[in-house]
């Protein structure tokens, strides 16, 4: 009988497979909708913030069920397909939907997408998230421009034997690049949309935070909390992908009021942000093209 041990490399093999040829299924479509130029960035679309794929002009969509290996999203409030178009002016991919460790399976299901993007040469990724607010003075319908994340998940993408090129122990110091991190701040600026900058700690879910939890993430130095985002990071960190994440705050973390915390509640102030927040990352994504 075989080893449990034996069937990790084989996995590794399918998922480097799968990757490659989901890779080339988009890279037929990313020729049929640009030609011969190359998207400068994709975008990763949070709970709530899937109407930024209205933002995309002419947009060539591509269901997530076309790409054999690419794994569905299951929750309420994300789509399940690749958005490739222009946002003003810069050809780009949009990932309308995304799934979540809490989800299910192994983290790489979770970052299948990220590695597809590496396989095809995308640069960077921008992605975007629905979060509680820990920190006071940040309240709910407000965007916070990531500086540095904690991975609370208990969980890791990277995790058994290594995947492609990438590092064992992939660095992680500036995770989300400080050039992007100006870009969009200074693009906030320039339209008036207020932006703060904080930390994001990532848990694993589905279940919301206790208060008690809530009171010890403010106190290891976390400004906003959710259950996705981080699993990305540290996969296009080990590729070698430029990122930078927006979260829209979309209620009080658990105890920073009296009110329950339910999903109808945060994709209703997703609702409210997702003009400001469409702007922000259209004319963001622009400045990447150089
Ligand atoms: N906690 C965890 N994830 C979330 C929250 C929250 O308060 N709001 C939106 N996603």
């Amino acid at each position: 009988m075989a080893d449990w041990w034996d069937s990790i490399p084989a996995k590794q093999e399918e998922m480097a497979v799968a990757v490659e040829e989901a890779a080339a299924i988009l890279d037929e479509c990313i020729r049929e909708r640009f030609g011969s130029a190359r998207p400068v960035a994709a975008v990763t679309m949070g709970s709530g913030l899937g109407g930024l794929a209205e933002e995309f002009d002419d947009p060539l969509l591509v269901s997530y069920e076309s790409v054999p290996g690419w794994p569905p999203p299951t929750v309420v409030g994300h789509a399940g397909e690749a958005v490739l178009g222009t946002l003003d002016g810069a050809p780009a991919i949009g990932i309308s939907g995304r799934v979540h460790l809490y989800e299910g399976g192994d983290p790489a299901r979770t970052v299948f997408y990220v590695r597809v993007l590496d396989a095809l040469g995308v640069p960077a990724l921008f992605l975007s998230n629905a979060a509680g607010a820990i920190r006071e003075g940040f309240h709910p319908g407000e965007l916070m421009l990531i500086t540095d994340h904690i991975n609370l998940t208990g969980r890791s993408p990277l995790f058994g034997p290594i995947f492609g090129d990438e590092p064992r122990f992939p660095d992680m110091s500036v995770a989300y690049d400080r050039e992007l991190r100006a870009a969009v701040a200074q693009k906030a600026a320039e339209l008036g949309i207020p932006l703060h900058q904080g930390v994001y700690v990532a848990v694993h879910g589905p279940s919301y935070e206790t208060p008690a939890e809530i009171r010890m993430l403010r106190t290891i130095g976390a400004d906003a909390v959710g259950m996705s985002t981080v699993p990305e990071v540290i996969a296009a960190r080990a590729a070698g992908l430029r990122c930078v994440a927006v979260s829209c705050l979309t209620n009080y973390a658990a105890g920073v009021t009296d009110q329950p915390l339910d999903h109808e509640e945060v994709l209703a102030t997703t609702k409210i942000v997702q003009a400001d927040f469409q702007r922000l990352v259209a004319a963001s994504v622009a400045t990447l093209a150089g």
